[in-house]
């Protein structure tokens, strides 16, 4: 690739060959080893977190210490016996510093100030012996906290009020301590688990939390509500808030107006609408910015950040699956052939009911990232079905009529490795595809995302298994869109998502009629093969070479820094399998992960050669699709 037509200024071009020829060290070594000092016990960690060297580079990294480009980002420090002083100081310096697990070591005392790491997204703290009340407001300038797991410690005193107020909390597991008073209301949309079992907790379950269920809450003898179909005293403390449910009547009116009534038709939903994809925008814009420098690299940054979308009652109340949903679909369709009326949702794939925007416009919407065609949403609708709503940002000049005929051609595809949309909607400045929501996330996000169990969870097999699911996904498209210059155009790791089963789904493809007149084609992942760098040129081998990148980023568990724009960070794969071959070192790039099943290593070995005959950047010698499909099928376990 021609890295450097994607670098701003002379002084990156520099750093980057700098880096090349020299490693560069890592200024974190030094309070990490600080931090380490401080310990009383850290035997565990002498035989790598040896003094002067580089705790990020390959050949020196120390235990549990996982970096991007720059920076440290992940401390798992779990299992370790550790045990003494927590030099929060230390890890203060750490400034890329995101997650720290220190579970299942033999820390005590009160809980150490890691509020003054104001960037953590994950603490992990189970399993140790801490004691002692947590201050109220611990929590208060942690804003970007998703998980915290306190169990299994001797924590005492009431749960920190300040938890009410991290909007982004997603896990929350204080079981077995000896938390004791009433249980602050934690109302937020975003907490997916909670666990407060086994301790002394008294009063009320706040109604906002009644959607956990009883579990959460055993173990606890004076606790009352619904939930445990025990009723509460009338003189308990109930300063909760009001159930979750009832948020609805606090809906912001935002332009909206005080809601014109039910059945008042498209024109209120159309304000709703614009006021959800404004948030969304506001939010995505905001966030972009922020996390600019921040582990961009990683991309999954977005994909669990929640924003709440609150609902005028009246749109709630409707009777979502009646005919006059289906029926306005309809005549809407009609009425925007007349220009007048603003068109709803055209169901396109019929296999998951059909549904109109009302539903959509339901829940909660969940901001899951913004990709290079556009942002996208989560929302669940009242049949059950979870959506992604894809924004398509870059596809505004198309005329109805070829969106039409080109998403309806993509709504009729098959195949276990392919996701086919559900639904559209266009407007001549809005266009939104709708698709089903996948559950693992994608590809991108299971391989290098930050929850806690880093890409462990992907074995070989499971890995094997999503890079032939991924050829035969192709191998279908490039049959069906065999008359495109680029049949899929835009595959790279966050376009696969993975199912349950851990099938991968293809997503986001054949744009390429859809956008090939604008500038924004550049977006597509295509775009950024040599060919099109050096000489504007795209073809059917331009996917061979995007899907060589993904064979090698999975079983390197490497993060391929063609995936960035200024190509800042990551890893050049395509050149590093290039060294090793040359070198004969290929066995040495598989991820550690999966190195150890060794009676597969030679397998490994075959597919990233598959990977390099793919990334060939001459695209007389790159292989053709068929052949690399052939070769990928006659991997084995
Ligand atoms: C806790 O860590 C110790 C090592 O310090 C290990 O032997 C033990 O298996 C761990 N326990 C759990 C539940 O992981
Ligand atoms: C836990 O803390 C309580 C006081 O809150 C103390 O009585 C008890 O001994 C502690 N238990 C352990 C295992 O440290
Ligand atoms: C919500 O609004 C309805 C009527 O608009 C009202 O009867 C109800 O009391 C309100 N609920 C809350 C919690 O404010
Ligand atoms: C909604 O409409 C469907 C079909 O018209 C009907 O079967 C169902 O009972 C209605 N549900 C409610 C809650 O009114
Ligand atoms: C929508 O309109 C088409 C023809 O315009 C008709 O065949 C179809 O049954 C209609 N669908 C509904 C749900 O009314
Ligand atoms: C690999 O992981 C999958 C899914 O977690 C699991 O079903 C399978 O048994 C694992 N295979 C091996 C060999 O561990
Ligand atoms: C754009 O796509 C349309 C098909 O949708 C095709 O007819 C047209 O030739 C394409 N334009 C270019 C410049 O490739
Ligand atoms: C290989 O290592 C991974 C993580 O280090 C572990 O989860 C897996 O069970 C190991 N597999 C074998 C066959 O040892």
């Amino acid at each position: 690739m021609a890295a450097a037509s994607f670098l701003p200024s002379c002084f990156l071009i520099f750093i980057l060959i700098f880096c090349l020829y020299t490693p560069c060290l890592s200024n974190d070594g030094v309070p990490l080893y600080e931090f380490k000092e401080a310990l009383d016990e850290s035997a565990s960690l002498d035989s790598t977190w040896i003094k002067g060297t580089d705790p990020c580079h390959k050949e020196t990294k120390w235990k549990g210490v996982e970096c991007n480009a720059e920076n440290v980002i992940n401390l798992y420090l779990m299992n370790n016996g550790l045990a003494g002083d927590i030099a929060i100081d230390s890890l203060a310096n750490l400034k890329g510093l995101r997650v720290v697990s220190l579970e299942n070591n033999s820390f005590s005392g009160p809980l150490p100030e890691f509020n003054r790491l104001t960037k953590l997204k994950s603490l992990f703290l189970a399993q140790n012996e801490f004691s002692g009340e947590i201050p109220s407001d611990f929590f208060s300038k942690m804003g970007s906290l998703k998980k915290i797991e306190l169990a299994r410690n001797n924590f005492s005193g009431r749960i920190p009020d300040s938890l009410v107020k991290l909007e982004n909390l997603m896990v929350l597991f204080l079981e077995q301590n000896e938390f004791s008073g009433p249980i602050p209301s934690l109302a937020q949309k975003s907490l997916e688990k909670i666990d407060l079992s086994n301790n002394k907790l008294q009063g009320e379950i706040p109604p906002a939390m009644s959607r956990f269920g009883a579990k959460p809450f055993d173990g606890n003898p004076d606790l009352c509500g619904t939930v445990l179909s025990k009723e509460c005293k009338a003189d308990e403390e109930s300063e909760n808030e009001a159930p979750a449910e009832d948020n609805i009547n606090e809906t912001k009116e935002s332009g909206s107006g005080p809601g014109p009534g039910p059945g008042s038709g498209s024109g209120a939903k159309w304000v709703v609408l614009s006021v959800v994809v404004a948030l969304l925008v506001v939010t995505i814009a905001f966030k972009g910015k922020r996390k600019e420098d921040d582990f961009q690299m990683l991309g999954k940054d977005n994909l669990d950040e929640t924003v709440q979308v609150h609902i005028p009652s009246s749109m709630k109340k409707r009777n979502l699956s009646s005919r006059k949903g289906i029926d306005s679909m309809n005549s809407s369709r009609k009425g925007s052939q007349k220009g007048g009326k603003k068109g709803d949702l055209i169901v396109i794939n019929e296999e998951k009911g059909v549904f109109g925007l009302p539903d959509l416009m339901k829940a909660a919407a969940e901001v899951l990232g913004s990709g290079g065609l556009g942002s996208a949403y989560k929302a669940v609708m009242a049949n059950g079905v979870s959506v992604v709503v894809k924004r398509l940002r870059d596809v505004n000049k198309v005329s109805r009529e070829t969106f039409d005929t080109e998403v309806r051609k993509l709504g009729t595809m098959r195949h276990q490795n392919i996701l086919t949309p559900l639904a559209y909607h266009y407007r001549k400045e809005e266009k939104l595809l709708v698709s089903e929501f996948v559950a693992k996330g994608s590809l991108l996000y299971l391989l290098h995302g930050d929850r806690g169990i880093s890409h462990a969870e992907l074995n070989w097999s499971t890995r094997l298994k999503i890079i032939q699911g991924v050829a035969q996904g192709m191998g279908y498209l490039h049959n069906e869109f065999a008359q495109y210059e680029l049949p899929h155009g835009n595959l790279k790791s966050s376009n696969i998502l993975i199912s349950s089963n851990y099938d991968p789904l293809l997503n986001d493809y054949a744009f390429y009629p859809l956008i090939n007149n604008t500038q924004s084609v550049q977006q597509l992942f295509a775009y950024k093969t040599p060919e099109a760098v050096l000489y504007q040129q795209v073809s059917p081998k331009s996917d061979v070479f995007c899907l060589g990148i993904v064979i090698l980023e999975i079983v390197t568990g490497k993060f391929p820094s063609q995936y960035l724009n200024n190509q800042k960070g990551g890893t050049d794969v395509v050149q590093w399998i290039k060294t090793a071959i040359s070198e004969n070192k290929v066995s040495e790039l598989i991820d550690p992960e999966i190195a150890n099943v060794s009676n597969s290593l030679e397998q490994m070995e075959k597919l990233l050669y598959i990977g390099a005959d793919c990334t060939e950047s001459d695209q007389e010698k790159r292989i053709v699709m068929r052949e690399a499909i052939k070769r990928i099928e006659e991997i084995k376990v």
